[in-house]
């Protein structure tokens, strides 16, 4: 096997997906689906709208129950029916709408909900926004806005109050739906930047995109999902852009891809 598994082939999966599916009424949004995940890569998810990422990253995530399959963590399994189960286990998601306190600064938007209190019952600002300074500057030391709501934050830098959010609270496991959708160019370089930094904390990246251009360079694996099945999974060094176009266009899996079921059979 040359096209599958980790840099360290006897590591074990932060993640592994196996024959995941779920329906809604009718339609199987997702169908037989399995994917792994190793520490300190990330695997982008590839597929047009209504292709079934979004489905699959919620059953891992706890925000549905899946109908079939079966979930392991760390080579365990798993029992993820919720998201407070999801966090139990180290997996934390990046929500496009971020999901941030607008009007409060990024240290209370790191602790909302979990805030750090004084001996006597107050909140503890100064070591909320001392603890806040240390994972920012870990994750992303140009950051200096820490007196601002993030309302007047940067598309990027919310993104990096988001993700902070997430490490703060022990993410192993980062779930990111279409993070650069919203943002232009140079914000993208940034969250690229963010990316880097988590992998070489050895965190495990999900990155879920429409867009093969917004991702390739980011990934080390993409998995294409096409009709809610897995065309195929590659690392994105063994196939070309075009090929990765092909798989998610027209389901069709290169040579240097392990395929899926949803791969197309080539005419003979
Ligand atoms: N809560 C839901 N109820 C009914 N259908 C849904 C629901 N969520 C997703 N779907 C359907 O599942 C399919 C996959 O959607 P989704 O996972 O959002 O795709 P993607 O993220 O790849 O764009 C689509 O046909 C979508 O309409
Ligand atoms: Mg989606």
């Amino acid at each position: 096997m040359t096209n599958q598994g980790p840099a360290t082939p006897t590591a074990t999966p932060l993640v592994d997906m196996r024959d995941i599916s779920i329906a809604f009424g009718g339609i199987r949004a997702v169908d037989g689906a399995s994917i792994d995940l190793y520490p300190g890569e990330v695997v982008a998810l590839l597929g047009h709208n209504g292709a079934g990422k979004s489905t699959l990253i919620k059953i891992l995530s706890g925000a549905y129950k899946r109908d079939t399959g079966t979930i392991f963590v760390n080579g365990q399994e798993a029992s993820i029916s919720s998201p407070r189960d999801a966090k139990g286990y180290g997996i934390e998601t990046i929500y496009q709408t971020l999901a941030l306190a607008d009007n409060v600064d990024a240290a209370a938007n790191l602790f909302l909900g979990r805030e750090l209190k004084t001996a006597w019952g107050t909140l503890d600002d100064v070591a909320m926004e001392a603890e806040a300074r240390k994972v920012m500057g870990r994750l992303n030391p140009r950051f200096q806005r820490f007196k601002d709501p993030v309302s007047r934050l940067s598309g990027g830098q919310r993104q990096s109050v988001a993700i902070a959010r997430a490490i703060l609270f022990n993410a192993r496991i980062l779930i990111m739906d279409e993070p650069t959708a919203a943002l232009g160019p140079q914000e993208t370089a940034q969250v690229g930047e963010l990316v880097k930094q988590l992998k070489a904390d050895g965190i495990g990246i999900f990155l879920i995109s429409h867009d093969i251009h917004d991702v390739f360079d980011l990934a080390d694996r993409v998995c294409v999902m096409k009709n809610g099945q897995v065309v195929g999974t590659a690392r994105t060094t063994d196939v070309t852009q075009d090929e990765v176009l092909g798989m998610i266009i027209l389901g069709k899996c290169p040579p240097g891809a392990v395929p899926g079921p949803g791969a197309v059979r080539a005419a003979a």
